[in-house]
């Protein structure tokens, strides 16, 4: 990675299937569509910033059953590559990393429902959703943008936050991609977890997902767990905090990779305005969808 900076820059968003991605995920399209899952590959799915790094490392910790010496052996992104991610030549992209990994293999993906490839669905995989609320995930995301130097620049909090109720940002629209993983909860292997629910109780939550991939682990493993993927250890630990991502990349002297990791920080970056017709636009989108989220616990 450090030998291809110059390969990097902020990449303009293009349509595939409707849905806007970086342009080297566009160009690159194919393999991905094409990827081979296998039967017992676990992939953790969420729209960008709800979560999904906290995730990763709590599946990790489960299945090295606690080991944090073995959870520590690589940074999250080696671990459990990113299906899509794609750069220009030389790097790598997620589906060739993705060749070299053994099974058991852990996936993360931001693809909306209907562009995760089929061999996930035909194979019956195993897939865990995490959500955000819309307002926490769209400041995440906002602050994200800023210090991720590949992807558009955010432009003024305005605009951006426009951008996201019209699905203009990168992955497409969060209210399309919460409502369909949630309504396809029934027909496949979906386990839909809320970051609002991690926070509030995450003992709870990681049990679930043990039960979830039917792992048993001794209560006090599962403390473990709980300590080791909280907001501060995690923050310091240089396998969760993506400090490993050389900074013309993430440039996290902009805006921290772990920043704040809270429920409700939405307050401090809406204004009343903007609160009332992010609510008013909301409920017309999620309207009849049976999704409910908190946005304060
Ligand atoms: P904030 O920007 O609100 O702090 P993702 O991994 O999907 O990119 O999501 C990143 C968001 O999850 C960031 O939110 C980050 O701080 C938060 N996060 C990461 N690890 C966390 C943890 N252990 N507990 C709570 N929040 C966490």
């Amino acid at each position: 990675l450090q030998e291809s900076q110059d390969v990097f820059h902020r990449f303009p968003l293009q349509l595939v299937h409707g849905i806007p991605l970086m342009e080297p995920i566009a160009q690159q399209w194919g393999p991905i569509e094409n990827f081979q899952a296998r039967p017992d590959d676990l992939l953790i799915s969420t729209y960008p910033k709800a979560g999904t790094t906290w995730m990763q490392e709590i599946v990790d910790l489960i299945l090295v059953q606690g080991d944090v010496e073995k959870a520590c052996r690589a940074p999250t992104h080696i671990r459990i590559p990113f299906l899509e991610i794609c750069s220009p030549p030389p790097v790598p992209s997620g589906v060739q990393q993705l060749a070299n990994v053994p099974s058991p293999r852990v996936i993360k993906t931001h693809l909306p429902f209907q562009l995760v490839p089929k061999s996930f669905w035909e194979n019956r995989c195993k897939v865990i959703y995490v959500a955000r609320n819309a307002k926490d995930n769209v400041v995440s995301y906002y602050f994200f943008d800023q210090m991720n130097k590949t992807q558009p620049e955010p432009g003024p909090w305005e605009l951006y936050l426009q951008m996201f109720m019209d699905g203009k940002l990168a992955w497409g629209s969060w209210y399309d991609h919460v409502c369909r993983y949630w309504a396809e909860r029934a027909n496949h292997c979906i386990l839909y977890v809320f970051y609002e629910d991690m926070k509030e109780d995450p003992a709870r939550e990681i049990r679930r997902v043990m039960d979830f991939l039917e792992v048993e682990l001794p209560p006090q493993v599962l403390e473990k767990i709980v300590q080791q993927t909280s907001f501060q250890i995690m923050k310091e630990n240089p396998m969760t905090n993506y400090s490993s991502v050389p900074s013309t990349i993430f440039d996290q002297t902009v805006s921290p990779f772990m920043r704040k990791g809270q429920v409700g920080d939405w307050k401090n970056h809406f204004t009343v305005a903007q609160s009332e017709a992010f609510d008013a636009h909301y409920q017309r989108r999620m309207e009849g969808t049976g999704l409910h989220f908190r946005t304060q616990i």
